[in-house]
């Protein structure tokens, strides 16, 4: 019996692996309740009751490894101080500015990978160069191939080596790649170039080179491990420089599409790590992320009808015409005028889009849902699959406002009924009810739109004829059946409510 009981808990032990069989299935689980909106606040608490039990079990396995015992006090650190951060930021946070906090998290899940992997290698490399070395004073020492001059994989394994410089490849490019996509979509950073970075031929440059210090690192310079140091120096160096290359051409409109890539990339460095660790937890969490952040990109490149080569690499705007913004016959309306077309309706669809997030209008548009349903009305709700700036955003802030999710209706499920519709209310939404979609050549062409136009009366409620994201202008503004009430979405609505009551 040992004295110390956690010394008996070793990363090996049924116990600690038991435990992490549980943890890996209640991610799982914890990521198929998040399918559902009505199930994924559950699904979120358990896969922080997964995370949380991984962190124990580590915790415990550590503890029990005599060699490692030093590293208690920092993971203890580590673990109150990062928790001390996620709770600020999380209660701060802006339901708008969440993208760019997702965008932070992938970085720092990027940066992990990055130095964990890291510090292996250096552990490893330090242990090669005090190896006994031979007359010409290359190191000779029994690697797990044998005797004979030995480079990282040869001591350690192929896998160890791969693992190691992918990890921080990968790593290295979601840190950088996330920090500027964080810039981008708050603002800071401008523009598709930062220095000659961004410019593509360099990319490919930086990618080659970084390839070849990989290879030195893993399996080149047999015997010299000072020369080794010196290439994963270069090959951190020139991954984060790679990422900021990648990211910064991209225009802001199409950052969540590279947030949720990102995202997947940080799975595939955490996954990586894994195998650098030997952690079967680490690669199973790091390869869930990794396929779902996959999933989710090709589910917003379809719902925007781009491919995710033309995410990536057609630049800023392309396509737009922002120039061309002349509007003619515009008629716009008040919310007294609102509240009698109101009146006379028997069904109304809200269509959500970014402008209700910014004015937090959710509370309101239910306010005035409840008091159209009690005179008989019937209420729905259209969900385009990219309105505001992340998935499941318009999802997010009806549930906020207590919207009942049997109102919520997706894009093929209501698109057929607006011709049944006697009116339907945009609410700060822009590009999902552009027409511009059906033409040709125009920026959004051939993106999935919500036809608001085929309604009776659609009363589109924004502050002004500025153009949404995409930059381009929206015909829907000049169609007769088209109503324009220029007001902040949150006032305009609680103005229509109190007109209604009045009527
Ligand atoms: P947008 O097309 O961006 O239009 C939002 C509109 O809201 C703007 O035209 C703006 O007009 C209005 N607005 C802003 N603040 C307002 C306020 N306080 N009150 C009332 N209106 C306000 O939004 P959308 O229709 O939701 O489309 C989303 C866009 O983001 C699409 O282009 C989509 O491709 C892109 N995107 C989304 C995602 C995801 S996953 N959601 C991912 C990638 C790209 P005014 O300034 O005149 O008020």
């Amino acid at each position: 019996m040992p004295t110390d009981p956690m010394g008996a808990f070793t990363m090996e032990s049924p116990l600690i692996q038991g435990a992490y069989m549980a943890a890996a299935l209640l991610f799982i689980l914890g990521i198929s309740r998040l399918a559902r909106v009505r199930s994924a606040r559950q699904g979120n608490r358990i896969a922080a009751l997964a995370m949380f039990l991984a962190v124990v079990a580590t915790t415990i396995a550590l503890w029990g490894d005599a060699e490692r015992e030093t590293l208690w006090a920092t993971l203890a650190g580590g673990v109150v101080l990062g928790a001390l951060i996620g709770i600020v930021l999380a209660k701060r946070v802006a339901m708008t500015a969440m993208p760019e906090l997702v965008a932070l998290f992938n970085g720092l899940g990027g940066a992990a990978s990055m130095l964990v992997a890291w510090a292996e290698l250096e552990r490893a490399r330090a242990e090669w160069a005090s190896a006994p070395r031979g007359a010409d004073g290359l190191v000779v020492s029994e690697g797990a191939f044998g005797l004979g001059t030995v480079n990282l994989a040869t001591l350690q394994g192929p896998l160890f080596a791969v693992a190691a410089v992918l990890s921080i490849l990968i790593g290295a490019v979601t840190l950088s790649g996330s920090l500027v996509a964080y810039g981008k979509l708050a603002g800071k950073i401008r523009g598709s170039r930062l220095g000659p970075l961004g410019i593509r031929p360099l990319n490919a440059v930086l990618l080659a080179v970084a390839l070849a210090a990989a290879w030195t690192v893993g399996f080149g310079m047999a015997g010299n491990p000072e020369a080794v140091e010196w290439a994963v120096y270069a090959l951190v160096a020139l991954t984060l420089l790679l990422g900021v290359g990648l990211v910064v051409p991209i225009g802001g409109a199409d950052m969540p599409v590279v947030i949720s890539l990102l995202n997947s990339y940080s799975g595939l460095a955490a996954c990586a790590t894994g195998f650098v660790l030997q952690n079967n937890l680490l690669i199973v969490a790091g390869s869930l992320v990794g396929a779902s952040g996959l999933i989710l990109t090709r589910i917003m490149c379809r719902a925007m009808n781009r491919s995710l080569a033309n995410v990536l690499f057609a630049g800023i705007d392309a396509g737009a015409d922002a120039g061309d913004q002349e509007y003619t016959g515009v008629k716009s309306t008040s919310a007294a005028e609102l509240a009698m077309v109101l009146d006379a309706a028997q069904s109304v669809i809200f269509v959500p889009g970014y402008g209700l997030a910014v004015a937090q209008a959710q509370h309101k548009v239910q306010e005035l849902a409840t008091m159209l349903e009690a005179r008989g009305c019937e209420v729905r709700y259209a969900i385009h699959p990219v309105a505001g700036r992340m998935p499941g955003h318009m999802n997010v802030l009806l549930a906020e406002a207590n919207v009942p999710y049997e109102r919520l209706f997706e894009l093929d499920e209501i698109n057929g009924d607006f011709k049944n519709t006697d009116v339907t209310i945009v609410v700060g939404a822009n590009d999902v009810c552009n027409p511009a979609a059906y033409e040709e050549g125009s920026a959004i062409a051939g993106m999935p739109v919500l036809d608001v136009w085929d309604s009776r009366t659609v009363v589109v409620v924004k502050r002004s004829l500025s153009p949404g994201y995409a930059g381009i202008k929206n015909a829907l503004f000049e169609r007769d059946n088209a109503l324009m009430l220029f007001e902040d979405a949150k006032a305009a609505i609680e103005e229509t409510a109190g007109e209604l009551g009045e009527l």
